[in-house]
């Protein structure tokens, strides 16, 4: 690691404000393009604003909380004392899209007391990078404040206008919504169907509340994203938004009695992070949400590997086979036996397809869904958990496909849907991972399906936030990966607990098999928006792409098959899914092969184009060696993409595959036709690439042999 750490190197007058009550002088910070500036105002309430290249991008705006019920921790502070360093280092991600992190920035920490009897104390500690600023409060360890309450935090992000906005509601257990593109005045979440599930009604978030990352857009070209980094023993933050004044205020998630947190000195609160660029390649590129998490707490993680897989999985979502092995809990014959319906996925023979299909195509990882009793109770209830993660159905051989497994080199990915009953899923975990390890699974995907029990609690409140990390920590203890769908979003945490590899939290691709889908400009938002804290497992790579759904001839993919392929490189996850049934992939094999090919982990990235809601175009360099992977992908409107090799080692000569849409393709009329090229490029060689309507294109690019370098032309 290159570590220069640069300490105290600021300006002596920031120093000399001992107990200044009242109004303070503004402190400023300034690096690269962003700068800082904090104050006391006249009422004594900490303040900051930021600005990029000298526009203003966060006018000022008030920070301060609200705990124990009565006491208001927003005015009369006195500065006690003002420290400030520099860090620039090096760190190396045990997987990523660049293989070196570079993690620079100006921090300033501001130690008030508030001038009241009793008088508390809190700090400010801000972050100012390259590409934005990342604040959080610490409450010290103090004489009359030791454990409390969070009734509220009060951080405000007053902006500068009526901002384009990507936006989700800020619904307190999904994120599984459509991005609406509207002006931040213009948010109103009354007219969107909430996500619920069974008896209980999920709780009505606030109308004007949405879910961070929250993507914006000024007027004058600015992109400013604003998240959270670090999200621990506190709940997720979403962003309250004050139509009239284009301003956003932290908005928590309550509890089930309403309380926002539960903390005891000394504490700390998540970042608060604000990513600004006047190019929006450039905030997909930033990495100042993973630097704001801590370095890695697992010592060796050498367990931990980036992978593709397959799963019995797309059958039972398109409705072809079922989770359950009986029709109905009435199925259960006097004896308590299980009655077979005849139509269950995880069956030995039907696993042992999939094996096959894996080993023979170089995909590392299978996952299966459905291997244990419990469903039919849950799915005719939507009532919490029946399930205890070590008794297969009958019809699962669990000791004959780990051999079989093993025989074909495949991995076998765990699953634990807990339908929500997180309570109970605590007591069974350590079982559950003790039998991952006995049968050779090295990952698990956990699931949260419902409504949380601990009735009243909410998938992004403290209590489940605290959950996800212990599932994290104790699939860590046994050296198992882990992804988690319906949790919260991420905040970066991946840094420090590398085993988590990738986690729901948005609308998947999955949503096409059991409703109407995602809408076509979809995946140019998400990683402006959800992936912006972490990988996602969207399952991308469907390739029959209408007439998938059993009983719903009209549902179809809102997307090329190019496009599909394109995925594997614009939203990046170091757990892949190929989705769709070995069958489909085998009336495709040429198609299929980028899938083969495609990496999962990567030595850098370049962001070739991008622009939220339109078009992503993103190269990427394989871990340790010199291929190339490009995806490019485009809403409903059709475009060309022009695509510089430059980033291509020079004087060497490259093979580039090319995996674009039809010559008449569109996602509505002609999802399926697609053509492969193949040429000679080299670092002067720039693609122009069509894309359909809802299209994209996928390249992958390694270095040519000498007989490919006789046979195929080279690029135009
Ligand atoms: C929802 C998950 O997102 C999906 O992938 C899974 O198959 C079902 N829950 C069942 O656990
Ligand atoms: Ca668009």
């Amino acid at each position: 690691m290159i570590s220069k750490v640069y300490l105290l190197i600021a300006v002596i007058s920031l120093f000399n404000q001992f107990i200044y009550a009242g109004e303070s002088k503004p402190v400023v910070i300034t690096l690269s393009d962003i700068r800082l500036t904090f104050k006391l105002n006249k009422n004594g309430s900490p303040q900051y604003t930021v600005d990029f290249k000298n526009q203003p991008v966060i006018k000022p705006s008030l920070l301060g909380f609200h705990i124990n019920d009565s006491t208001h921790l927003d005015k009369n502070f006195q500065i006690i004392k003002m420290d400030s360093s520099m860090v620039d280092v090096t760190w190396k991600p045990v997987w990523g899209e660049v293989s070196q992190i570079r993690n620079h920035y100006k921090q300033f920490t501001v130690h008030l007391i508030q001038n009241a009897k009793p008088s508390f104390l809190i700090n400010i500690i801000f972050r100012v990078f390259e590409d934005g600023v990342g604040f959080r409060y610490e409450f010290p360890l103090q004489p009359h404040l030791t454990y409390f309450i969070v009734n509220d935090e009060l951080t405000q992000f007053n902006l500068t206008g009526d901002h384009k906005t990507f936006w989700i509601p800020g619904d307190y257990d999904s994120n599984e919504y459509e991005y609406t593109t509207s002006r931040l005045s213009k948010v109103d979440n009354s007219k969107i169907k909430l996500i619920s599930f069974g008896t209980r009604e999920r709780s009505e978030p606030d109308k004007y509340a949405v879910q961070t990352p929250l993507m914006m857009k000024t007027d004058a070209g600015l992109y400013i994203n604003i998240h959270e980094a670090a999200l621990v023993n506190y709940p997720s933050m979403q962003l309250h938004v004050n139509k009239s004044a284009h301003s956003l205020t932290s908005d928590l998630v309550p509890d089930a009695i309403g309380n926002k947190a539960y903390l005891r000195t000394p504490a700390k609160t998540p970042w608060r992070t604000i990513i600004v660029s006047d190019k929006a390649t450039d905030i997909l590129a930033s990495k100042m949400i993973l630097n704001l998490n801590e370095p890695s707490t697992i010592k060796n993680t050498s367990w931990i590997k980036p992978m593709k897989y397959i799963g019995v999985w797309w059958e039972l979502q398109t409705g072809l086979r079922s989770w359950t092995y009986s029709n109905h809990l009435d199925s259960l014959s006097e004896d308590g036996e299980l009655v077979p319906h005849g139509h269950h996925g995880a069956n030995t023979a039907n696993v042992k397809r999939y094996i096959d299909f894996a080993s023979k195509n170089d995909i590392p990882g299978l996952l299966v869904e459905g291997w244990n009793t419990g469903w039919e109770e849950w799915i005719f209830n939507w009532n919490g958990g029946h399930y205890d993660f070590v008794t297969p159905y009958p019809d699962f051989d669990v000791k004959a496909i780990e051999s079989y497994a093993k025989k074909k080199d495949v991995q076998m990915i765990m699953h634990n849907e807990t339908a929500a009953d997180a309570s109970t899923y605590d007591i069974q975990m350590d079982t559950a991972f003790q039998f991952m390890n006995k049968y050779g699974y090295k990952a698990v995907k956990t699931g949260y399906v419902g409504n949380i029990i601990p009735r009243g609690e909410h998938h992004d409140g403290q209590w489940m936030i605290n959950h996800y990390i212990r599932s994290i920590e104790k699939a860590s203890d046994h050296h198992i990966m882990i992804d988690i769908h319906e949790p919260v979003r991420p905040t970066g945490l991946s840094r420090t607990y590398p085993n988590f590899m990738a986690c729901e939290a948005a609308r998947g691709n999955e949503w096409h098999a059991f409703s109407t889908g995602n809408a076509v400009d979809h995946e140019t938002i998400l990683p402006f928006t959800r992936l912006m804290g972490g990988p996602m497992d969207y399952t991308p790579g469907i390739f029959k792409l209408r007439n998938y759904a059993k009983d719903h001839p009209e549902r179809q993919m809102h997307s090329t098959l190019a496009k599909q392929l394109a995925l594997y490189v614009t939203m990046y996850s170091p757990l892949q899914m190929a989705a769709d049934l070995p069958e489909n992939y085998e009336a495709h094999m040429d198609a299929f092969q980028f899938i083969k090919d495609v990496a999962v982990d990567w030595d850098d990235t370049k962001i070739v184009e991008a622009e939220p809601g339109d078009y992503i175009t993103i190269a990427r360099k394989e871990k340790g060696k010199n291929n190339w992977f490009v995806g490019t992908i485009t809403d409903e409107n059709s475009r060309t993409s022009t695509i510089p090799l430059s980033f291509l080692d020079a004087g060497k000569k490259y093979i580039a595959v090319i995996y674009g849409d039809g010559d008449n393709a569109n996602w509505k009329n002609n999802p399926e036709a697609y053509k492969i090229e193949k040429y000679i490029v080299t670092n002067s060689s720039a693609l122009k690439l069509k894309l359909a309507e809802g299209g994209g294109a996928a390249v992958s690019i390694m270095p040519a042999t000498a007989d490919q370098i006789k046979q195929l032309k080279v690029y135009p």
